[in-house]
């Protein structure tokens, strides 16, 4: 069995008198596609906010690759390798699909200010490194013909891809992605997929939420289902979709995705 790379111990997270994530357990193995469901409101964006550190968790542990990340900030998190996109997309909307590409290698960026000041070999050697970077992912993506142009004149299907371009471009081990086939057509979402398919193939660990439940059932290898924050649920996505528990929850909500 493959070895773990991210594992969430007892993870609990409160907004006030609300528990958003109640001691919740989880494992992602090294290589693994990882599908986090539920319903809406359920937690789940808080938990991705609980790894990445946006939101620390007040108890449990989280760690990644053998090490405590629980109380690491947001860049720390990211320059190990965890890298992330949002549920609503944030980029910048007036530069270019580049630029927003190139602001992803932010933190692999260890050197000082001078280095950029003084145009120090090193400077320029992370410059050419960073742009041969940005240029793969346009390869990647098939963003070239959009290189210089403002990421808000693209289509919201673009946006997303841009999004992911930019998380690797910090060339992650761990991916996580906060449904990102969210106001996609059909032919976008299968162009997701494959996309998501090719990024595991480099090596990429992937954790994603998803709302579009045939996504998740041909993309990922195993879930977590969590309600009101608790897990219900976890397995392959055939014992979910056998699952009593699950059913209910689904069928039991408002939720009409
Ligand atoms: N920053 C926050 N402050 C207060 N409550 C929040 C915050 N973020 C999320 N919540 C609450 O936590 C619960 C889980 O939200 P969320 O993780 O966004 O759910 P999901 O992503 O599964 O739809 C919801 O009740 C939501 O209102
Ligand atoms: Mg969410």
């Amino acid at each position: 069995m493959a070895k773990n790379d991210l594992v969430l111990e007892n993870v609990t997270k409160k907004f006030g008198g609300l528990t958003a994530v109640d001691r919740l357990d989880m494992e992602v193995c090294q290589g693994q596609i990882y599908g986090l469901i539920g319903p809406n409101g359920a937690g789940k964006t808080t938990i991705f906010n609980c790894i990445t550190g946006i939101h620390p968790c007040e108890e449990g542990r989280i760690l990644w690759k053998g090490d405590d990340i629980t109380k690491l900030p947001p860049h720390r998190i990211a320059a190990k390798g965890i890298l992330r996109t949002f549920q609503t997309i944030r980029l910048f909307p007036q530069m270019s699909v580049a630029e927003n590409i190139m602001s992803g290698r932010h933190v692999k960026s260890s050197q000082g200010w001078w280095h950029g000041i003084m145009h120090t070999p090193k400077s320029r050697r992370d410059e050419r490194e960073n742009w041969l970077k940005v240029e793969e992912q346009l390869e990647f993506f098939q963003l070239h013909e959009f290189t210089v142009q403002p990421v808000q004149s693209l289509p919201y299907g673009l946006q997303r891809r841009v999004e992911i371009a930019r998380a690797m471009a910090a060339e992650p081990s761990l991916l996580i992605l906060d449904e990102p086939a969210a106001g996609l057509n059909d032919k976008e979402t299968m162009g997701l997929l494959k996309l998501v398919f090719r990024i595991r193939e480099m090596g990429v660990t992937i954790l994603l939420i998803e709302h579009d439940m045939d996504l998740v059932m041909q993309l990922t290898e195993k879930l977590t289902v969590i309600n009101f924050g608790k897990k219900i649920a976890e397995g392959t996505p055939a014992q979910i979709q056998q699952n009593k528990d699950v059913i209910e929850a689904y069928l039991g909500s408002d939720d009409d995705d």
